[in-house]
């Protein structure tokens, strides 16, 4: 086994001087595992692998992980490896089997926003929050403002936004219904309008899917398996890569959900959970200011929660610079240096680190073979050490696509199948509110016949049903929507607050 309960050990020293490895391990201290960390390089030059050894060694010491598969490719690690070529040879040049390096097969969950290639993996819309849903829909300020109104309806008169028809329903009838909301702002037409077309257009690219209940419980994705081995989670990302609006929603969302959830951890010898996000920079493209402050602002206290997140991209220039600061754990594998722009970014990826004497970092960033790295990791005290010249371990498990039918035993066989595989729709806004209008509607046909006394005020039954969950939600997850209500008044919301 390549980890002790201390240490990770990732890759082996390399003499710069002759390129072979010098016999040093290079470890990551498991302390220091939830300070963050980056993986970056050029294509095909060792940061999938790189980003498996650490979801297998973590996995090893008993902490859980999720991780983006992009490409389909770490899928594989549900079986052993069967190196071969230049992965054998790394093994064989290491002496990796003397030191308990074994093709093993990984505790894998696979999860599916789109429900094809994994669990599906579910929020509700109340779950989001109005920030995330507004980014994802494209909205502008106006048209933000007029969701925010919407979710704060819909918190008072205690109407459920679980999918996204609960949503466009609330829209619809808050706006037919506008001259009650007076008090609330400026509710128009038009920007409601614009609020549904955009809900059609995220339907039209299958996001619905993403939208409803059961909802994902953050526990099913802290499981060990029967040896202590932490469960390796891996979202497949290919088709929802596509969408990268989606797929920062997605991870952003778990980010919150992750720091609004879990308890101070303090300091721990070693993580409780650890996010490994690959093309991580889809996450920042056009990301607003304010967003990004939030983002920046979960990833620095999300660490005393103990959750460690890995992000893995072509270039440190990839992340903004406030992020950057926080990552403290890199692996800087290969860039190409051809033109005078690509130097440039070489020049800044070597000044992150912490120089060197016996080497030019500069030049040996460009110089890297496949599957070998600068790395420097924080030390005991939390320092980053000094960047070195490395071999990168290849993973014990395998790599690459599994085959489908492989894919369906494993999702057959896995007890989260059973509670996430089926939808559930239940009473929600949606169902309350057009059992409001037929009512209305009755009540207008009546009218002449039964007088006004008799007349039901418009929220009676919106309130009776809003009762009726209430009562429910002692032994439902409607307690979990009440709650998350209060927390957002709480938190102020990391991304889903109420202004
Ligand atoms: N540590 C390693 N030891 C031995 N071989 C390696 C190592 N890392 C990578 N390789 C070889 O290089 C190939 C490409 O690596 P990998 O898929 O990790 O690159 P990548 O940087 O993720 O590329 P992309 O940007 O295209 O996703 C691997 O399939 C493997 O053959
Ligand atoms: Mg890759």
């Amino acid at each position: 086994m390549l980890t002790s309960d201390r240490r990770l050990f990732l890759a082996a020293a390399e003499d710069p001087s002759t390129l072979r490895p010098d016999g040093r391990e290079l470890c990551l201290e498991a302390r220091m595992a939830n300070r963050h960390g980056l993986i970056t390089g050029a294509t095909g030059t060792g940061k999938t692998f790189s980003l498996q050894n650490l979801a297998e060694s973590f996995s090893a010491l008993g902490v859980p992980v999720l991780l983006t598969d992009v490409k389909g490719d770490l899928a594989g690690l549900c079986r052993p490896g069967a190196p071969s070529g230049g992965v054998a040879a790394r093994v064989d040049e290491l002496g990796l089997r003397a030191k308990g390096y074994e093709n093993r097969a990984w505790p894998v969950c696979f999860w599916d926003v789109f429900g094809e290639q994994g669990h599906p993996l579910r929020a509700t819309v109340s779950d989001l929050g109005p920030a995330l849903l507004s980014r994802l829909l494209e909205l502008n300020e106006v048209q933000s403002g007029l969701l925010d109104i919407a979710f704060r309806i819909a918190d008072e008169r205690g109407l459920l936004l679980l999918d996204l028809k609960d949503l466009r329903s609330m829209i619809t009838w808050m706006t037919e219904n506008r001259g009650e909301f007076l008090s609330y702002g400026n509710i128009s037409g038009a920007s409601a309008g614009a609020v549904l077309r955009a809900l059609t257009r995220l339907e039209g690219a299958g996001a619905e899917a993403f939208f409803g209940e059961p909802a994902l419980a953050l526990e099913d994705l802290f499981r060990t398996d029967l040896s202590g081995r932490g469960y390796v989670n891996i979202l497949a990302s290919d088709r929802l890569m596509l969408q990268p609006r989606l797929y920062a929603t997605v991870l952003l969302w778990l980010l919150s959900e992750l720091y609004e959830r879990l308890p101070e951890a303090g300091d721990t010898d070693k993580p409780r959970f650890v996010l490994l996000f690959d093309e991580a920079h889809l996450l920042f493209t056009n990301m607003p200011a304010v967003l990004l402050e939030k983002v920046e602002q979960v990833v620095r206290l999300i660490r005393s929660k103990g959750v460690g997140v890995y992000f893995v991209t072509q270039n440190p220039d990839d992340i903004p610079d406030s992020v950057l600061s926080q990552l403290g754990n890199r692996i800087q594998h290969a860039l190409r240096a051809f033109t005078p722009r690509d130097q440039k970014a070489v020049r800044a990826a070597a000044q992150t680190f912490r120089p060197n004497p016996a080497m030019n970092t500069e030049r040996v960033i460009a110089e890297l073979r496949t599957g070998e790295a600068l790395v420097s990791f924080l030390d005991a005290k939390g320092a980053p050490a000094v960047v070195e010249r490395a071999l990168i371990l290849p993973p014990e498990g395998g790599s690459g696509p599994l085959r489908a039918e492989e894919r369906r035993e494993i999702l057959a066989a896995s007890p989260m199948q059973r509670l996430y595989g089926t939808s559930v729709d239940r009473e929600s806004a949606y169902e309350l509110l057009a059992r409001e209008q037929e009512q209305r509607r009755e009540q207008a046909e009546a009218r002449p016949a039964r007088g006004r006394k008799e007349e039901r005020s418009l929220w009676e039954e919106v309130a009776r049903g809003a009762a009726k969950q209430a009562t429910r939600s002692m032994t439902s997850a409607i307690g979990r929507e009440l709650g998350r209500t209060i927390l957002r008044g709480v938190l102020g919301g990391i991304f889903g607050g109420r202004r």
